[in-house]
């Protein structure tokens, strides 16, 4: 009996062993490799975090793993940009495979949906912008886009060059990435399906029509219009607007199918452009590399600003430091024939102030 017992107390500590490696690792690890690598195969094997399905996929497509690796790079590095002026500013572990702090993946906040968010539609939109390079073998431009059609005015076109096929990037972005989540169907699976289809779907929403005129000298008596993706950039300012506007859920406790509902009934149900979140975020003013907070000690900040890159709110109400420093520029342009710029340097001495850490606070109060 004795030897039972101790046998189950084994087999349930490897069991949560392997649930927390799984829990403290994602797919996002493959933006953080080198990509000869991701394109070897072996890897797939070797990542941890991977799902059955994604190994499979991995096995399979491996000119397409290279192209999602990239893709979620992207949005790692789109999602610096947009939180360059954030405490959070989206930094990432090195060789840690949960790649922006175990807490992330564990605490539903604002902050975890955007990174869903994101690197779902970095996936989704270099897939897509794949196909239409031709990178891809298993797909090209948007085969549906034929024939005739109407602009948003109503005026008639003719489809033609390449329109980006969003519906293949989106469904494989969606095999892949929403295989992990399907595993283990709980609430905050619900949340990040929630948010990876927010992210798709931004991909979708922020493409635009191009089109070229065609007749006698321009006249435009015919066009031929395709659909193309627009910049990344767009797709990340749009999901940023999304953050600001999160919405807070909770699980629907009286349905039998499992679904989300807003936490306040006073705010308007998320569409399925919006993110969804469960809990509120910490302050991340302190380092702590669990929770993926760098702290703001060091953080350069602003001392006019009333936003979030003010020094009052940067530097959490612990001060800050001035220094000066010389910065060059490029000033005082001319243009030369043909065909140069010519810029002189100049020098400017700038104030630049930096967030008091927690440590320099107190040495600075107690050292006198
Ligand atoms: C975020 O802030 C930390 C510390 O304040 C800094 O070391 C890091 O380089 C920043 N990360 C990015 C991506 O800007
Ligand atoms: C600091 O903030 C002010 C007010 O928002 C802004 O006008 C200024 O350009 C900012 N300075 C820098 C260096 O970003
Ligand atoms: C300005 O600085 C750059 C690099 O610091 C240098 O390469 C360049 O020659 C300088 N230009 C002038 C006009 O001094």
């Amino acid at each position: 009996m004795g030897n039972l017992c101790l046998k189950n107390v084994v087999v349930t500590i490897v069991i949560v062993l392997i649930h927390l490696q799984l829990v403290a690792s994602t797919w996002w690890f493959i933006s953080q490799l080198p990509l000869h690598a991701v394109g070897a195969g072996v890897l797939c094997d070797n990542v941890p975090g991977l799902v059955g399905r994604q190994r499979r996929m991995c096995r399979i497509h491996q000119e397409a793993m290279v192209i999602l690796g990239q893709g979620a790079l992207q949005g790692v590095h789109e999602c610096q940009h947009q939180f360059r002026q954030h405490r959070w500013n989206c930094s990432t572990l090195d060789r840690d495979t949960s790649v922006f702090g175990k807490v992330l993946l564990k605490v539903g906040t604002r902050e975890a949906a955007f990174v869903y968010s994101i690197s779902s539609a970095g996936v989704a939109y270099s897939i897509t912008r794949a196909c239409s390079l031709g990178h891809l073998s298993t797909c090209a431009c948007d085969p549906n886009r034929k024939g005739r059609g109407r602009d948003k005015q109503g005026n008639p076109f003719q489809w033609g060059g390449c329109s980006d096929d969003v519906n293949y990037g989106q469904k494989f972005a969606k095999m892949f990435i929403d295989a992990k989540e399907k595993q283990h169907m709980d609430a905050r699976a619900l949340m990040n399906l929630h948010n990876n289809k927010a992210g798709r779907q931004a991909v979708q929403k922020q493409r635009k029509l191009e089109c070229k005129c065609h007749g006698i000298s321009g006249s435009c008596a015919m066009r031929t219009c395709w659909r193309a993706l627009r910049d990344f950039r767009r797709v990340g300012t749009f999901l940023k607007n999304r953050y600001n506007g999160a919405i807070q859920v909770m699980m629907n406790q009286n349905s039998a199918d499992a679904d989300l509902v807003v936490a306040n009934r006073n705010h308007k149900k998320p569409t399925k452009y919006d993110l969804v979140y469960f809990d509120a975020s910490p302050d991340y003013c302190n380092e702590d590399l669990e929770l993926g907070s760098p702290g703001t000690a060091g953080r350069e900040c602003n001392a006019s600003s009333i936003d979030t890159d003010g020094c009052d709110i940067m530097c959490c109400g612990r001060g800050y430091h001035t220094h000066t420093e010389k910065r060059v520029d490029k000033c005082e342009c001319k243009f030369h024939w043909c065909c140069d710029v010519v810029c002189k340097n100049c020098t400017r001495t700038v104030d630049v102030h930096t967030c008091l850490g927690e440590r320099t606070q107190r040495k600075y109060k107690w050292g006198h």
